[in-house]
């Protein structure tokens, strides 16, 4: 298997259901670490916690990663990081702007989130056997073209930059980041990468709102443990740690 290629076979769909499907598919028939699929559009882009991931035609990036980390089935968070990690960094320096990371996974610009990230995996025996890193990322969408749900939290980086941006050369600055981040991760372990993370992370030092599905916590998120998870504070001094949830300020 070849450790560190993210991106030696790219596959590009005109249109499809979905990046992370198409992985699967391929993870299960057998086919090599590295492999992406690149989609100009996505019938049924998938989102976390169920929701769907608007991907319409000619102006964004959907794709996703096929990987053979030898981790267990609790480290797969790290995959999520340093794909985090990686599409920070691909977006400075290719765009100038200024993204950041909002926990758990989000990118944003601002208060606006323009990329997430949705990994996927299967696993036996609590080992993982593949994952599939799908990464959306608005582009080059204008705000009058994003659903009306969606245009009070989300923006592109066409809007926040006033640019065009060429997608493939994003796509091979983000491949090429992703294939530095998981050579890291594999080789030094999570320390380096959580230690990026942590520094590219906006969400610890502010007052927050996490949904967590059944119930909402609030206070002050002081810090983000070992595991990614969350440390709030509320107002009554109890301190709570969220492992997956929604932020609001
Ligand atoms: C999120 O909710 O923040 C994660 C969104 C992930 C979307 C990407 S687009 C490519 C890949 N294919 C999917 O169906 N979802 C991911």
């Amino acid at each position: 298997m070849d450790d560190h290629v993210p991106g030696h076979t790219i596959i590009y769909k005109p249109r499809t259901i979905s990046t992370n499907d198409d992985i699967i598919g391929l993870g299960q028939k057998g086919w090599d670490e590295g492999t992406v699929v690149v989609a100009d559009e996505q019938l049924m882009g998938r989102g976390r916690c169920g929701r769907t991931w608007h991907s319409p035609a000619g102006v964004n990036l959907y794709f996703s990663v096929l990987l053979r980390p030898p981790f267990m089935l609790k480290q797969g968070y790290t995959l999520t990081m340093m794909a985090a990690v990686s599409l920070v960094s691909a977006i400075e320096k290719l765009t100038g702007a200024d993204p950041f990371i909002k926990w758990p996974n989000d990118i944003m610009i601002g208060r606006k989130k323009i990329g997430g990230i949705l990994t996927e995996v299967k696993s036996r025996d609590n080992m993982i056997k593949f994952s599939s890193l799908g990464i959306g990322l608005n582009v080059n969408t204008f705000l009058t073209s994003l659903p009306d749900d969606v245009k009070e939290k989300a923006t592109s980086l066409k809007i926040e930059t006033g640019c065009h941006i060429e997608r493939k050369q994003l796509l091979l600055e983000i491949l090429s980041e992703l294939e530095h981040w998981y050579h890291v991760l594999k080789s030094d372990g999570k320390e380096s990468v959580f230690y990026t993370w942590r520094n590219m992370c906006k969400t610890p030092g502010t007052m927050v709102s996490v949904s967590t599905g059944n119930t909402i916590v609030r206070g002050h998120a002081f810090d983000v443990g070992s595991s990614g998870e969350l440390l709030i504070q509320s107002e009554t001094g109890e301190i709570q740690k969220i492992t997956a949830g929604d932020v609001a300020p």
